[in-house]
């Protein structure tokens, strides 16, 4: 990571940018690895367990995670261009947050386990299989490279709350509302 990685305002519900559809990134090159450390550094302020880059207004598909426990050391990953090739049966369920929606959680039940293809910072080629909290975290990063948000798996009474509350708090700061 560089020395000057810059903290990046986060996209806030129910901003329609949310609802984009991320397109691949072409080359692995300085900006977008610079855009990856802003990433994470916007991540760890958060503070955050992951964070997808349209959630800084950039539609790439490009996320950051890092799943590791308070106090652990840090283990920061960077997933460009990923692709689930494999979901399991097994399914399993987290009670699920995002910086989009700030102070709202619900559970949500997604496949137990995955594998991703995927290019890392340094332009290769991987493949990880994950399951646990990993697996839900990079589900619920990738859908937002589709535009997709956790909200969306929740009942239609409960999704349309959340919306009424985040569009009520965005008109009382002033944000364009949609
Ligand atoms: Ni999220």
């Amino acid at each position: 990571m560089g020395i000057d990685m810059t903290i990046k305002p986060l996209i806030i519900l129910p901003d329609p940018v949310l609802r984009q559809v991320s397109t691949p990134v072409e080359t692995i090159d300085a900006d977008i690895r610079r855009l990856a450390d802003d990433m994470l550094e916007t991540m760890y302020d958060a503070p955050g367990i992951g964070l997808a880059a349209i959630q800084i207004g950039v539609p790439k598909r490009l996320l950051v995670l890092d799943v590791t426990k308070e106090g652990e050391e840090k283990q920061p990953l960077v997933f460009i261009n990923p692709k689930v090739v494999h979901s399991s049966e097994e399914r399993s369920v987290y009670e699920e947050g995002c910086l989009s929606i700030p102070d709202y959680y619900a559970e949500v039940e997604r496949p137990a386990a995955i594998t991703v293809e995927y290019v890392d910072r340094e332009g290769k080629e991987q493949a990880v299989e994950a399951e646990g909290l990993l697996a839900t975290c990079l589900q619920h990063e990738i859908d937002h490279l589709n535009g997709v948000l956790f909200i969306d798996y929740i009942s239609k009474l409960k999704r349309d709350m959340v919306i009424r509350r985040f569009t009520k708090a965005a008109k009382t700061r002033g944000a364009k509302a949609i």
